[in-house]
């Protein structure tokens, strides 16, 4: 049977993929990032899964006003590198695995979810900037991805207790897939970050590592955490966060931490990422 084996909530900076694509990852400004990553990197390359369902948001590029998915399940075959607005990143494509997906997304329907199946987008920064902090610059990514994709640019954005309700009906159904798989979970966006408007370049570092912290101490607390919470201590894109919940809840109820990290500022924001196992 297939089995979620770790978690994993990372941000997804955009000027990271800059930086991983031009080669800086070594200077004074990068360095200590890249520096945070180190061990998790070791980690995926010592025992990588096959299959990462990974939860991330679009910035606007495979979707627009015109449709907004609340979530949306990937069950394409490929899926190719977004033009944000500089060119597609020069990375490879990210290889699907449609009947996990496809099985994934029936089972959550029928567990009451009504997801958006997609068969064909391009995927942005959300999803191959995590892909480069983890496995750096292979010529083939050595995982297959399945795409999860949550609306958290236009509201009304779901609740971080409906992302958690998600994580553990995705849980179910990863656990009635009859092929025998590791599967790892992302959660990614945050942490903190406001882009635009009076209160742009608002970081946050002690409600971050608060909210770190609830990941595995007072997970009741940290799925309950009101939208508005979200808004005034982490800024407008510190909402991006509901989406470590849906990582987290299909975790179980107790988790074991391998690695944490936290670094202020990168880019707009605050880098955080934090790798757990669940222990029940
Ligand atoms: C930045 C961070 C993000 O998470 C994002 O989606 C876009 C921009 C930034 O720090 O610039
Ligand atoms: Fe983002």
């Amino acid at each position: 049977m297939a089995k979620i084996v770790a978690g994993v909530g990372s941000s997804h900076v955009p000027l990271l993929g800059v930086a991983v694509d031009q080669g800086k990852w070594q200077d004074d400004y990068f360095g200590p990032i890249f520096q945070g990553y180190e061990w998790t990197r070791q980690w995926e390359k010592e025992s990588p899964p096959d299959v990462v369902i990974l939860v991330y948001n679009d910035h606007a590029s495979a979707f627009d006003a015109n449709i907004i998915p609340t979530f949306a399940i990937g069950c394409g075959e490929r899926y190719k590198p977004a033009d944000e607005g500089w060119g597609p990143r020069p990375v490879p494509d990210v290889e699907g695995h449609a009947d996990l997906a496809w099985h994934i997304a029936q089972s959550l329907i029928l567990d009451d979810f009504d997801m958006t199946i997609i068969n064909e987008m391009d995927v942005d920064h959300g999803l191959t900037v995590p892909l480069s902090m983890m496995f750096g610059q292979p010529d083939k990514w050595p995982v297959k991805v399945v795409p999860l994709a949550v609306n958290v640019v236009t509201y009304p954005v779901p609740s971080g207790n409906r992302c958690w309700a998600l994580g553990e009906a995705i849980a179910r159904a990863v656990e009635s897939f009859p092929e025998d798989l590791k599967v790892q979970i992302w959660g990614t966006g945050g942490m903190s970050h406001q882009l635009q408007g009076p209160r742009a370049g608002l970081l946050n570092r002690e409600w971050d590592n608060k909210f770190l912290d609830l990941l595995e101490s007072d997970t009741d607390a940290a799925r309950h955490i009101p939208h508005i919470e979200y808004l005034r201590e982490t800024g407008s894109e510190g909402i991006e966060m509901v989406m470590w919940l849906i990582m987290r809840g299909a975790l179980g109820k107790r988790v074991k931490r391998l690695n944490r990290h936290y670094h202020i500022p990168c880019s707009n924001t605050a880098i955080g990422h934090i790798v757990l196992e669940p222990a029940d």
